[in-house]
């Protein structure tokens, strides 16, 4: 990301000492704002050190639900996203277990994908889990009324009751009152915790518990990061030095697109996570302050090595305004060696003796270089290993990154007042539309 290695469009070596009053300002804002445990504003950083003590009750809960073959996770954006980051990470669809609970997830509507999943499953055997912070949004509610009335028919509602899971705001919204009103087994959703920093909450860790994720690993790894984040000195803070380094390229290098390019099949699904986030949380324009200028960078999906031969010949010849966040795993636990016969040796002899994982470490360091040598700024994220403790290491990191960086914007990275205004939007059309 510095000079010092891209050239002139990366960050100046005074360019960090230049905001040092700026990331004071914001670590501290930052800890008076998670000051309070789960009461807290900033509650969401809190997750970490508070939900164990919930662990008990999320355990029950799963253990109910393993008892059903297929389960159909109902919600959408923060409500399923790192659910689905963390499934697709560690128990990839194609990896579930013969006996174990199958999940579903049930996310935009599709009348064709609705019908299509309702055709493999059995109501007597599947378990709904709604998962919905306000308990109201719209996509959500239609498809949970649609399988609730499919699980009734055949189950009569008393039985279908006790096939039914909510995870939802604790004393508001109407899935709070059905849950009441009906006797349906539930877990809070922490008040102050908004959709997109909630998959360390109950919203992530009981799918993740039902098919086997270790989930008291995931939030050690995470609590990991936090001890790594107390300072605000940004050598000893890398969620802080992340955000200065992300907002700095935007703001004095204008550098308003953030590619983030895996080079892990498994982390597909984290960078759609970690795009929701970004763009949620970043993309503002303080209407209370008209002259401020908008903030956030465009986060973008790659893969490596896929992207390579789609993206990247527009990110070496096109527009200097991209900065690239590459991750890579330094162990893998499967390798396949590449065999090898005399004719083939013969025109492909730099592929003796070596396996898969070689061949995609070479695609990264060779990508790496080229970017580099173009002038953008990128960083590499290291995981040592992929299970539940770095994911929970990762995770946290983005989510400390992305509240500093918009502490440093000076906007509120919690909410999302637009997309509240779409949501009203539709419910207003869909009142309009003759039936
Ligand atoms: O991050 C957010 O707040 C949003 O993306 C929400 O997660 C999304 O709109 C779904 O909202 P809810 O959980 O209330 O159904």
């Amino acid at each position: 990301m510095h000079q010092e290695h891209v050239g002139a469009q990366g960050v100046a070596a005074g360019d960090i000492a230049g905001i040092a009053g700026e990331l004071a300002d914001a670590h501290r804002e930052l800890l008076a704002k998670s000051q309070g445990g789960l009461e807290a504003e900033f509650a969401c950083l809190n997750l970490a050190h508070e939900m164990p003590g919930s662990l008990g009750a999320i355990q029950q809960a799963a253990d109910e639900l393993r008892h059903f073959r297929d389960i159909v996770l109902i919600g959408i954006g923060g409500s399923s996203l790192g659910t689905k980051a963390i499934r697709h990470a560690l128990k990839p669809e194609h990896d579930q277990p013969a006996g174990g609970p199958r999940l579903f997830f049930v996310e935009n509507i599709d009348p064709y994908h609705m019908d299509h999943l309702l055709s493999q499953l059995d109501p007597t055997n599947t378990a709904l889990l709604c998962v919905s912070k306000s308990g109201g949004t719209i996509e959500t509610i239609v498809q949970y009324l649609i399988l609730r009335k499919w699980l009734k028919k055949t189950l009569g509602p008393e039985k279908a009751r006790r096939h039914e899971w909510l995870i939802t705001d604790p004393d508001q919204g109407w899935l709070r009152q059905l849950s009441t009103e009906q006797d349906i087994a539930s877990l809070p959703v922490p008040p102050q915790v908004g959709g997109r920093y909630s998959v360390l909450s109950a919203v992530g860790l009981l799918p993740l518990a039902v098919i086997g994720v270790d989930i008291t690993e995931l939030l050690h790894g995470a609590r990991h990061t936090v001890a790594r984040c107390h300072s605000d000195r940004i050598e000893q803070n890398p969620a802080l030095e992340m955000a200065a380094l992300y907002y700095l390229l935007d703001v004095s290098y204008n550098k308003r697109i953030s590619v983030m390019m895996p080079y892990v099949n498994r982390l597909r699904l984290f960078v759609d996570w970690y795009c929701q986030l970004w763009a949620e949380s970043l993309g503002k324009w303080d209407t209370k302050r008209p002259d401020a200028p908008a903030t956030g960078t465009l986060p973008v999906r790659a893969m490596g090595a896929v992207d390579q031969h789609s993206q990247l010949q527009m990110y070496l010849e096109s527009r200097h305004d991209k900065m690239f966040t590459f991750l890579e795993l330094a162990h893998w636990d499967y390798d396949l060696d590449i065999p090898l016969e005399a004719s083939e040796r013969e025109f492909f002899p730099y592929l003796e003796g070596k396996s898969l994982v070689d061949v995609i470490h070479a695609e990264f360091v060779a990508t790496r270089q080229v970017i580099t040598d173009t002038g953008h700024p990128n960083m590499t994220l290291h995981l040592p290993t992929l299970n539940a403790y770095t994911l929970g290491q990762l995770i946290e990191l983005y989510q400390r990154t992305t509240v500093y960086t918009g502490l440093l914007y000076g906007i509120n990275p919690l909410d999302q007042p637009s997309v509240e205004k779409g949501k009203k939007l539709a419910i207003q059309h869909l009142k309009e539309m003759k039936t």
